[in-house]
Protein backbone atom coordinates (compact mmCIF):
# COMPACT_ATOMS: atom_id res chain seq x y z
CA UNK A 1 0.00 0.00 0.00
CA UNK A 2 1.12 3.67 -0.59
CA UNK A 3 0.26 7.02 0.06
CA UNK A 4 1.61 10.59 -2.04
CA UNK A 5 0.20 13.43 0.14
CA UNK A 6 0.97 17.22 0.10
CA UNK A 7 2.55 18.59 3.13
CA UNK A 8 2.06 22.14 3.64
CA UNK A 9 4.36 24.87 4.54
CA UNK A 10 3.17 27.06 7.78
CA UNK A 11 3.89 30.46 9.27
CA UNK A 12 4.54 29.93 12.80
CA UNK A 13 4.35 32.65 15.53
CA UNK A 14 2.21 35.25 13.57
CA UNK A 15 3.15 38.47 14.65
CA UNK A 16 2.29 38.18 18.64
CA UNK A 17 1.92 34.24 18.71
CA UNK A 18 5.48 33.27 19.37
CA UNK A 19 5.77 29.32 19.87
CA UNK A 20 1.79 29.42 20.30
CA UNK A 21 0.32 30.37 16.84
CA UNK A 22 0.21 29.50 13.60
CA UNK A 23 -1.48 29.03 10.07
CA UNK A 24 -0.92 26.71 7.09
CA UNK A 25 -0.45 28.03 3.46
CA UNK A 26 -2.06 25.87 0.67
CA UNK A 27 0.06 27.02 -2.22
CA UNK A 28 3.43 25.72 -1.22
CA UNK A 29 4.57 22.52 0.36
CA UNK A 30 6.32 18.82 0.20
CA UNK A 31 5.42 16.07 -1.65
CA UNK A 32 5.81 12.41 0.47
CA UNK A 33 5.11 8.91 -1.06
CA UNK A 34 5.31 6.53 1.98
CA UNK A 35 4.97 3.17 1.33
CA UNK A 36 4.36 -0.37 3.35
CA UNK A 37 7.16 -2.50 3.33
CA UNK A 38 7.27 -6.24 4.26
CA UNK A 39 10.67 -5.55 6.11
CA UNK A 40 10.10 -3.85 9.28
CA UNK A 41 11.78 -0.92 10.13
CA UNK A 42 11.73 2.97 8.30
CA UNK A 43 13.45 3.40 5.16
CA UNK A 44 14.37 6.74 3.37
CA UNK A 45 14.34 5.83 -0.15
CA UNK A 46 14.64 9.06 -2.41
CA UNK A 47 14.73 12.71 -1.46
CA UNK A 48 14.75 15.13 -4.32
CA UNK A 49 14.94 19.30 -4.39
CA UNK A 50 17.95 19.25 -1.15
CA UNK A 51 20.45 17.49 0.32
CA UNK A 52 19.16 16.29 3.16
CA UNK A 53 20.46 13.00 4.82
CA UNK A 54 18.90 9.27 4.08
CA UNK A 55 19.49 7.93 7.67
CA UNK A 56 15.74 7.82 9.69
CA UNK A 57 18.06 9.15 13.09
CA UNK A 58 19.25 11.93 11.09
CA UNK A 59 16.31 13.15 9.18
CA UNK A 60 13.51 14.87 10.87
CA UNK A 61 11.03 12.72 8.58
CA UNK A 62 12.50 9.91 9.77
CA UNK A 63 12.81 10.68 13.28
CA UNK A 64 8.98 11.15 13.55
CA UNK A 65 8.55 8.11 11.79
CA UNK A 66 10.72 6.18 14.23
CA UNK A 67 8.96 7.90 17.17
CA UNK A 68 5.64 6.75 15.84
CA UNK A 69 7.05 3.07 14.68
CA UNK A 70 8.31 2.06 17.74
CA UNK A 71 5.69 2.92 19.66
CA UNK A 72 2.86 1.20 17.57
CA UNK A 73 5.21 -1.74 16.33
CA UNK A 74 3.18 -2.23 13.36
CA UNK A 75 3.81 -5.81 11.56
CA UNK A 76 5.17 -4.15 8.95
CA UNK A 77 7.90 -1.35 7.99
CA UNK A 78 7.78 1.86 5.99
CA UNK A 79 9.47 3.32 2.78
CA UNK A 80 9.39 7.27 2.42
CA UNK A 81 10.59 9.32 -0.38
CA UNK A 82 10.85 12.96 -0.25
CA UNK A 83 10.29 15.68 -2.54
CA UNK A 84 11.27 18.79 -1.09
CA UNK A 85 9.96 22.09 -2.44
CA UNK A 86 10.45 24.49 0.87
CA UNK A 87 14.23 25.18 1.49
CA UNK A 88 15.52 24.04 5.31
CA UNK A 89 15.91 27.14 7.08
CA UNK A 90 12.65 29.32 4.96
CA UNK A 91 11.08 30.19 8.00
CA UNK A 92 8.02 28.65 6.61
CA UNK A 93 7.78 25.28 8.49
CA UNK A 94 10.23 23.00 6.16
CA UNK A 95 11.07 20.71 8.95
CA UNK A 96 7.31 20.52 10.26
CA UNK A 97 6.49 19.84 6.82
CA UNK A 98 8.61 16.77 6.79
CA UNK A 99 8.18 16.04 10.07
CA UNK A 100 4.25 15.74 9.68
CA UNK A 101 4.67 14.28 6.20
CA UNK A 102 5.65 10.79 7.38
CA UNK A 103 3.35 10.25 10.39
CA UNK A 104 0.49 11.67 8.66
CA UNK A 105 1.01 8.84 5.78
CA UNK A 106 2.21 6.30 8.24
CA UNK A 107 -1.22 6.71 10.21
CA UNK A 108 -3.70 6.79 7.02
CA UNK A 109 -1.72 3.07 5.72
CA UNK A 110 -2.11 1.64 9.14
CA UNK A 111 -6.05 2.34 9.05
CA UNK A 112 -5.82 5.89 11.04
CA UNK A 113 -5.24 4.60 14.67
CA UNK A 114 -4.10 7.54 15.81
CA UNK A 115 -5.66 11.51 16.31
CA UNK A 116 -4.04 14.50 14.91
CA UNK A 117 -2.97 15.58 18.39
CA UNK A 118 -1.08 12.29 18.75
CA UNK A 119 0.21 12.58 15.33
CA UNK A 120 1.62 16.19 16.22
CA UNK A 121 3.05 14.78 19.48
CA UNK A 122 5.73 12.28 17.48
CA UNK A 123 6.07 14.82 15.14
CA UNK A 124 7.66 17.09 18.02
CA UNK A 125 10.14 14.45 17.73
CA UNK A 126 11.18 15.03 14.38
CA UNK A 127 10.95 19.00 14.80
CA UNK A 128 13.20 18.75 17.80
CA UNK A 129 16.16 17.39 15.57
CA UNK A 130 16.13 21.22 13.81
CA UNK A 131 15.39 22.85 16.42
CA UNK A 132 16.50 21.67 19.22
CA UNK A 133 13.05 22.63 20.79
CA UNK A 134 10.00 20.78 20.41
CA UNK A 135 7.46 22.96 19.30
CA UNK A 136 4.23 22.40 17.57
CA UNK A 137 3.57 26.09 16.32
CA UNK A 138 4.28 24.66 12.47
CA UNK A 139 3.14 21.38 13.19
CA UNK A 140 -0.03 21.68 14.30
CA UNK A 141 -0.96 23.78 11.28
CA UNK A 142 0.31 21.54 8.95
CA UNK A 143 -1.29 18.44 10.61
CA UNK A 144 -4.51 20.13 11.61
CA UNK A 145 -4.69 22.23 8.58
CA UNK A 146 -6.17 25.94 9.30
CA UNK A 147 -4.99 28.15 11.96
CA UNK A 148 -4.10 26.89 15.25
CA UNK A 149 -3.38 27.55 18.48
CA UNK A 150 -0.57 25.34 20.53
CA UNK A 151 -2.73 25.56 24.09
CA UNK A 152 0.40 23.46 25.77
CA UNK A 153 2.92 21.73 24.86
CA UNK A 154 3.63 19.38 27.56
CA UNK A 155 0.54 17.86 27.81
CA UNK A 156 -0.02 18.67 24.12
CA UNK A 157 -3.68 20.27 23.40
CA UNK A 158 -4.24 21.65 20.03
CA UNK A 159 -6.81 24.30 19.76
CA UNK A 160 -8.48 25.13 15.98
CA UNK A 161 -9.69 28.86 15.34
CA UNK A 162 -12.09 29.86 12.73
CA UNK A 163 -10.86 32.30 9.92
CA UNK A 164 -12.69 35.11 8.52
CA UNK A 165 -13.74 34.17 5.02
CA UNK A 166 -11.43 36.68 2.87
CA UNK A 167 -8.72 36.43 4.95
CA UNK A 168 -5.14 36.14 2.76
CA UNK A 169 -1.49 35.31 3.51
CA UNK A 170 1.08 37.15 1.49
CA UNK A 171 4.68 35.84 1.81
CA UNK A 172 8.25 36.54 0.59
CA UNK A 173 10.76 34.17 1.33
CA UNK A 174 14.39 35.72 0.36
CA UNK A 175 16.69 32.79 -0.65
CA UNK A 176 18.74 33.13 2.90
CA UNK A 177 19.48 30.59 5.42
CA UNK A 178 18.32 31.23 8.90
CA UNK A 179 18.47 28.02 11.19
CA UNK A 180 15.47 28.27 13.89
CA UNK A 181 17.99 27.20 16.15
CA UNK A 182 20.24 29.88 16.01
CA UNK A 183 17.39 32.67 15.90
CA UNK A 184 16.22 30.69 18.61
CA UNK A 185 19.69 31.71 20.53
CA UNK A 186 19.18 35.19 20.11
CA UNK A 187 16.13 35.86 22.59
CA UNK A 188 15.85 37.09 25.64
CA UNK A 189 15.26 34.64 28.47
CA UNK A 190 13.41 37.11 30.72
CA UNK A 191 11.25 40.38 28.66
CA UNK A 192 9.98 43.03 30.59
CA UNK A 193 6.67 43.50 32.36
CA UNK A 194 4.86 45.84 29.81
CA UNK A 195 6.39 44.25 26.59
CA UNK A 196 4.93 40.98 28.39
CA UNK A 197 1.06 42.99 29.02
CA UNK A 198 1.01 44.38 25.21
CA UNK A 199 2.03 40.80 23.43
CA UNK A 200 -0.76 39.06 25.59
CA UNK A 201 -3.19 41.30 24.69
CA UNK A 202 -2.58 41.13 20.64
CA UNK A 203 -3.08 37.51 21.36
CA UNK A 204 -6.18 37.65 23.23
CA UNK A 205 -7.39 40.43 20.34
CA UNK A 206 -5.84 38.31 17.36
CA UNK A 207 -7.85 35.40 18.75
CA UNK A 208 -10.96 37.24 19.22
CA UNK A 209 -10.71 38.95 16.09
CA UNK A 210 -10.48 35.57 14.18
CA UNK A 211 -13.95 34.22 15.85
CA UNK A 212 -15.75 37.69 14.93
CA UNK A 213 -14.17 38.24 11.38
CA UNK A 214 -12.88 41.49 12.93
CA UNK A 215 -10.77 43.30 10.44
CA UNK A 216 -10.01 45.74 12.20
CA UNK A 217 -8.49 44.40 15.28
CA UNK A 218 -6.63 41.91 13.28
CA UNK A 219 -5.08 45.04 12.38
CA UNK A 220 -4.48 46.97 15.58
CA UNK A 221 -3.63 43.11 17.43
CA UNK A 222 -0.99 41.94 14.76
CA UNK A 223 2.51 43.48 16.65
CA UNK A 224 5.33 41.48 18.19
CA UNK A 225 7.01 43.79 20.56
CA UNK A 226 9.10 40.84 21.83
CA UNK A 227 10.63 38.86 19.75
CA UNK A 228 10.72 40.75 16.18
CA UNK A 229 12.97 43.63 17.95
CA UNK A 230 15.83 40.61 18.29
CA UNK A 231 15.38 39.11 14.92
CA UNK A 232 14.48 41.56 12.68
CA UNK A 233 18.16 42.77 11.89
CA UNK A 234 18.38 38.36 10.42
CA UNK A 235 16.06 39.99 8.01
CA UNK A 236 17.32 42.42 5.15
CA UNK A 237 15.21 44.47 4.44
CA UNK A 238 12.71 44.00 6.41
CA UNK A 239 11.33 47.29 7.35
CA UNK A 240 11.35 48.28 4.32
CA UNK A 241 8.75 45.15 3.43
CA UNK A 242 6.51 46.39 6.24
CA UNK A 243 6.37 49.67 5.31
CA UNK A 244 5.64 48.93 1.27
CA UNK A 245 2.97 46.44 2.98
CA UNK A 246 1.59 48.50 5.43
CA UNK A 247 1.26 51.33 2.25
CA UNK A 248 -0.73 48.58 -0.02
CA UNK A 249 -3.05 48.25 2.93
CA UNK A 250 -2.00 44.81 4.45
CA UNK A 251 -3.59 44.61 7.80
CA UNK A 252 0.02 43.63 9.52
CA UNK A 253 3.12 42.11 8.36
CA UNK A 254 5.57 40.52 10.82
CA UNK A 255 8.53 37.81 10.37
CA UNK A 256 7.30 34.10 9.68
CA UNK A 257 8.43 31.62 11.92
CA UNK A 258 12.05 32.16 12.52
CA UNK A 259 12.53 33.97 9.54
CA UNK A 260 13.67 35.24 6.50
CA UNK A 261 10.17 34.61 5.16
CA UNK A 262 8.12 37.92 5.90
CA UNK A 263 4.50 37.43 5.43
CA UNK A 264 1.32 39.86 5.57
CA UNK A 265 -2.27 39.91 5.96
CA UNK A 266 -4.69 40.88 4.01
CA UNK A 267 -9.08 41.48 3.66
CA UNK A 268 -9.51 40.16 -0.09
CA UNK A 269 -7.48 38.43 -3.00
CA UNK A 270 -6.96 41.54 -4.58
CA UNK A 271 -5.43 43.51 -1.62
CA UNK A 272 -3.10 40.48 -0.78
CA UNK A 273 -1.75 40.88 -4.92
CA UNK A 274 -0.88 44.49 -4.43
CA UNK A 275 0.92 43.37 -1.16
CA UNK A 276 2.92 40.97 -3.21
CA UNK A 277 3.98 43.79 -5.50
CA UNK A 278 4.89 45.94 -2.58
CA UNK A 279 7.21 42.97 -1.50
CA UNK A 280 8.74 42.40 -4.55
CA UNK A 281 9.44 46.02 -5.44
CA UNK A 282 11.47 45.88 -2.04
CA UNK A 283 13.83 42.85 -2.97
CA UNK A 284 13.75 43.28 -6.84
CA UNK A 285 16.03 46.44 -5.93
CA UNK A 286 18.38 44.04 -3.96
CA UNK A 287 20.66 41.21 -5.05
CA UNK A 288 18.88 38.76 -3.08
CA UNK A 289 16.85 36.10 -5.22
CA UNK A 290 13.42 35.75 -3.91
CA UNK A 291 10.36 33.83 -4.49
CA UNK A 292 6.62 35.39 -3.15
CA UNK A 293 3.07 33.63 -2.39
CA UNK A 294 -0.54 33.99 -2.00
CA UNK A 295 -2.41 32.20 -0.25
CA UNK A 296 -6.44 31.78 1.30
CA UNK A 297 -6.00 30.82 5.11
CA UNK A 298 -9.32 28.27 5.72
N1 LIG B 1 8.13 29.38 17.00
C1 LIG B 1 9.32 28.97 16.34
C2 LIG B 1 10.33 30.10 16.42
C3 LIG B 1 9.02 28.67 14.91
O1 LIG B 1 9.96 31.23 16.11
O2 LIG B 1 11.47 29.86 16.81
C4 LIG B 1 10.22 28.22 14.13
O3 LIG B 1 9.86 28.05 12.78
Amino acid sequence: KEIRLFSPATVANVACGFDVLGFCLDTIGDEMVIRTTEAKGIKITKIEGYDLPYEAEKNVAGVSALAMYNALDPDCGFEIEIYKNIKPGSGIGSSSASAAGSVYGMNVLLGSPLDFTALTNFAMKGEALASQCEHADNLAPAIFGGFTLVKSAKPLKILELPTPDDLYATLIHPQIEIKTSESRALLPKEIPLDHAITQWANVGSLVHALHTSDYALIKDALHDVVIEPHRKQLIPHFDAVKTAVLKASALGCAISGSGPSIFALSKGESTAKDVENAMRNVYANTAIDFETYVSKIN
